[in-house]
């Protein structure tokens, strides 16, 4: 069994959707710890040895947030700047984060037809996402493909309901190790599909 830390950042939660109801589903489940960012930290200070205590006693890290402005809100990209410091998550001294896993979960208003060529946002998400990925693998952590709600303002409560079982099954697999790491390194990774389309190990 690995221990997922869910680190999830979202400023104005009592206004969520969807986030918040993907966030209770996975939060009392067993070997999974979910850090709400804005709750702990609402005046930015983030204490650094506390968050680099927790990436220590978890195997697999998920950025759990809405996706905001082509990137996430501004107190986890605090987090990552605080906290992933030289000689703790990268350097030559620095191999705290080297093995684990690491994804993003992310909510986006934008449809998936939206992340295309020809629609409105150009490229697809996985590029947006590669300041993640690559900040992961300068870590030396191995970056598993997002998991990822698009258009989520559209969704009826039924969408929503199905993306919470999926995300709480995704979030299982992953506990339980039960991933195809194959998968992950396959060609289809590469184009980027995500974890709630067609690669749930179930
Ligand atoms: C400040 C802000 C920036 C946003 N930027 C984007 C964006 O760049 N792309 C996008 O698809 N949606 C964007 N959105 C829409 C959010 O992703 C969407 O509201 C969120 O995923 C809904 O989740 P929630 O119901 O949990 O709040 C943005 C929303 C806000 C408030």
């Amino acid at each position: 069994m690995k221990n997922v830390l869910i680190i999830y950042a979202h400023p104005i939660e009592h206004k969520s959707r969807i986030n918040r109801q993907l966030i209770a589903a996975v939060e009392r489940m067993d070997g999974v710890t979910v850090s709400n960012l804005y709750e702990k930290y609402p005046d930015f200070f983030i204490d650094i040895k506390a968050e680099q205590e927790l990436l220590l006693t978890h195997d697999v890290i998920v950025w759990h947030h809405p996706f905001y402005w082509y990137s996430a809100p501004a107190l986890l990209k605090e987090w990552f700047d605080l906290v992933l410091e030289h000689g703790f998550a990268y350097g030559r001294e620095g191999k705290a984060l080297k093995g684990k896993w690491a994804m993003n979960s992310i909510t986006t208003g934008g449809r998936e037809s939206t992340y295309q060529a020809e629609g409105m946002n150009q490229y697809p998400i996985k590029n947006f996402l590669l300041p993640f990925e690559q900040s992961a693998k300068l870590c030396q952590m191995n970056y598993l493909s997002p998991f990822v709600v698009f258009g989520s303002h559209l969704l009826s409560e039924i969408n929503i309901e199905q993306e919470v079982k999926k995300y709480w099954a995704l979030i299982k697999n992953l506990r339980d190790n039960r991933f195809d790491v194959n998968f992950l390194q396959s060609e289809q990774h590469e184009n980027g599909l995500c974890w709630n389309q067609n690669n749930l190990i179930t």
